[in-house]
């Protein structure tokens, strides 16, 4: 599929997805966002990719929703059209791994989108902000409530309230990116990280991704008791049988995604 906003290329089982609007700093207006909402539920369905690598350009992973195509609307026209609603949602129902890769500028949506992905690999050059204040709005795609979740009050106060950007190494720091690594060895780095997991039982991939969402949704004791079953239900499945078979016999394990 050709796409306006995006370039989709295939390597091997990974599907990476570069946003690529330069002349407006991958800014996300719609267009974008149906391309983007269309793509991953496009890798998802597609049985041969197995891992998702989402990036920008060097200068800016996106910065932020696109200010030109919303300024002039009222609030009946957002409210109505549920601006960030429906796109969003079919971002977040992807059920394979999403590794967001950011270099540059990772600012209000661009770092509410990067946060809705699975985990953060950030080039050393990448800021994250959530500026909408500035703008005289809040943040709308969770800039206030995931940004929160993954770096407690504090930072998420004085991000949404000052506006003020936060650098890779305190991103790191604040537990907002998982790794900070050499900004040309972004993409190898998250590359590298998707084939890892492209490895893995897909069955077994799905079934972690669900279960550490569940952290953020529930309490904690439900969220227990749903691992403890997800883990047991594990041993319905050949490739629990052939991992732990593997590790006996001190081989590779060939999982077979049953
Ligand atoms: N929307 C639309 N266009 C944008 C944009 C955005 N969010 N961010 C940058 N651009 C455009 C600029 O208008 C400019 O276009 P022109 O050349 O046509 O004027 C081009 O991208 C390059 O940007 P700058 O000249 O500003 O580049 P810079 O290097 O001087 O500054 C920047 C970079 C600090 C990221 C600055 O562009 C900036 O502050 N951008 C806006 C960041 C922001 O406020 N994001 C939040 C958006 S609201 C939101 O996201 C709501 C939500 O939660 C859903």
């Amino acid at each position: 599929m050709a796409f306006e906003t995006l370039i989709v290329e295939t390597e091997d089982d990974i599907a990476l997805i570069r946003l690529n609007r330069p002349e407006a700093l991958n800014a996300l207006n719609s267009t974008l966002l149906d391309e983007l909402s269309k793509a991953l539920t496009e890798a998802d369905r597609n049985d041969k990719i197995r891992c998702i690598v989402l990036t920008g350009s060097e200068k800016a992973f996106a910065a932020g929703a696109d200010i030109k195509e919303m300024s002039q609307k009222s609030f009946v026209e957002v409210y109505n059209e549920d601006l960030f609603g429906a796109k969003i949602e079919a971002i977040q129902r992807v059920r394979k791994p999403i590794i967001a890769a950011v270099s540059g500028y990772a600012l209000g949506g661009g770092c509410e989108l990067a946060m809705i992905c699975d985990f953060i690999i950030a080039a050393e050059n990448a800021k994250f902000g959530q500026p909408e204040v500035n703008l005289g709005v809040v943040a709308g795609i969770g800039g206030t409530q995931r940004l929160t979740r993954f770096v407690g009050k504090a930072k998420a106060m004085d991000m949404n309230l000052t506006g003020r950007f936060m650098d890779a190494a305190e991103a790191e720091r604040a537990g907002l990116v998982s790794r900070v690594v050499p900004t040309p060895k972004l993409l190898p780095e998250a590359m590298a990280a998707a084939r890892k997991i492209a490895e893995k039982s897909q069955v077994t991939v799905k079934a972690v991704k669900e279960s550490v969402n569940r952290a953020y949704e529930t309490t904690l004791r439900e969220g227990l008791l749903f691992e403890r079953r997800t883990f047991h239900s594990m041993f319905a499945t050949e490739d629990q049988k052939e991992g732990m078979a593997a590790f006996l016999e001190k081989r590779e394990a060939q999982f077979r995604d049953r």
